[in-house]
């Protein structure tokens, strides 16, 4: 599938603006691409117990696999406080799960530009059970 890249990041940027994060003021977007086709948004979720905030990127893919994704595809993540901003390690691990035959493409931004990087650059050696030797 063809992705567009700065599709994604447009929605990743527009998400991140339902951002709530009034303790870190970190607002962060993402926008997932399904093996569907279909795009899901996403935006950091924090809350007065801090532990339990949900980051943009999970936000993103748990919308997609509760409306029946298995597979994703790429994920573009954009934060207006920090260039080129990446996920984090939990993030990192539930992307992971979701990479399909393809390896899923993850896109920053950085001087008005989309970087696109691979799954691998992020997490080497992945865990994932039944992916094993
Ligand atoms: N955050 C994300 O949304 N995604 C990441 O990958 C890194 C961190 C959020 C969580 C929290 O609301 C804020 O950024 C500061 O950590």
């Amino acid at each position: 599938m063809e992705i567009d890249y700065n599709l994604l990041m447009l929605t990743a940027k527009e998400a991140s603006k339902m951002s709530y994060s009034p303790f870190s003021k970190f607002a962060v977007g993402a926008a997932v691409l399904a093996k569907s086709g279909k795009v899901y948004s996403g935006c950091n979720i924090e809350n007065s117990s801090f532990g339990m905030t949900v980051c943009a990127e999970r936000c993103a893919i748990f919308k997609a696999v509760s409306e029946g994704e298995k597979e994703i595809l790429a994920v573009a993540i954009y934060s207006p406080n920090e260039e080129d901003c990446y996920p984090c390690g939990a993030c990192r691990q539930v992307m992971y799960e979701f990479q399909g035959d393809e390896e899923i493409n993850i896109i920053t931004e950085k001087e008005g530009k989309a970087i696109v990087r691979k799954m691998r650059d992020f997490l080497p050696f992945g865990f994932k059970i039944g992916s094993g030797v």
